[in-house]
């Protein structure tokens, strides 16, 4: 369990796999700014969250509020094994938006990446629409270091541009939330 203030964070278990993977099959949750389609199967979580080889590291959080209450999925995963770029990625379901939830989600994902791998950067994704994302983004320190042109296939079917974002080890310089 990841301790934040308002959120906590805890791995997906094998409970959660129907729910998690009803959110990232809704466009409801995965919004309008998101890849498309990003359809999974609970087979295709089950292996990420349960299978013995996961080169990606790939590991899947329910974001959990002060209630206990189950309000949005957090990740993070190797987006490049050459470089061991390591990146986060959220969503919140939508009646438990605008309340800081991504934000510390994202804070709380960098302190524990930082604290317990050897790298010298974190980074994320967003389409460069998706200004409530990019917030989290900003909010959590991170800066925009480029553009990815026409990266993003978005619904009604047309590439969109993306955003790359990162925060270095010395950006970060100390735990925000997580106690050391
Ligand atoms: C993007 C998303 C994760 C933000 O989640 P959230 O828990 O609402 O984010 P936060 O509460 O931390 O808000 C971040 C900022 O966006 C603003 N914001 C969030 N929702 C908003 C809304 N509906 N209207 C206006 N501003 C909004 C907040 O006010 C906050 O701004 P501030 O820092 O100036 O106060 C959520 O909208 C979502 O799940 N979207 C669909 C999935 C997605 O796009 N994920 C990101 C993929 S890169």
């Amino acid at each position: 369990m990841i301790t934040g203030t308002k959120v906590n964070m805890r791995r997906v278990e094998e409970r959660d796999i129907p729910t998690v993977t009803n959110w990232l099959n809704d466009p409801g949750f995965t919004g309008p700014h998101a890849d498309f389609p990003t359809q999974i199967t609970e087979l295709d979580l089950a292996k990420r969250v349960l299978g013995p080889v996961n080169v990606l590291e790939w590991t899947d959080y329910v974001i959990e509020n002060q209630n206990r209450e189950a309000v949005g999925w957090a990740c993070h995963y190797i987006d490049s094994l050459n470089f061991n770029w390591h990146e986060i990625a959220y969503a919140v379901l939508p009646k438990h938006r605008k309340q800081g939830y991504a934000t510390e989600a994202a804070q709380l994902l960098i302190d524990y990446l930082f604290m317990t791998k050897d790298i010298p950067r974190i980074q994320a994704k967003t389409n460069s629409t998706n200004d409530w994302s990019i917030k989290v983004l900003e909010n959590a320190n991170m800066k925009r270091e480029g553009a990815l042109r026409k990266a993003i296939w978005v619904k009604p079917g047309k590439w969109a541009d993306g955003l790359i974002y990162g925060i270095t080890r010395e950006d970060w310089a100390k735990p925000r939330l997580l106690k050391a």
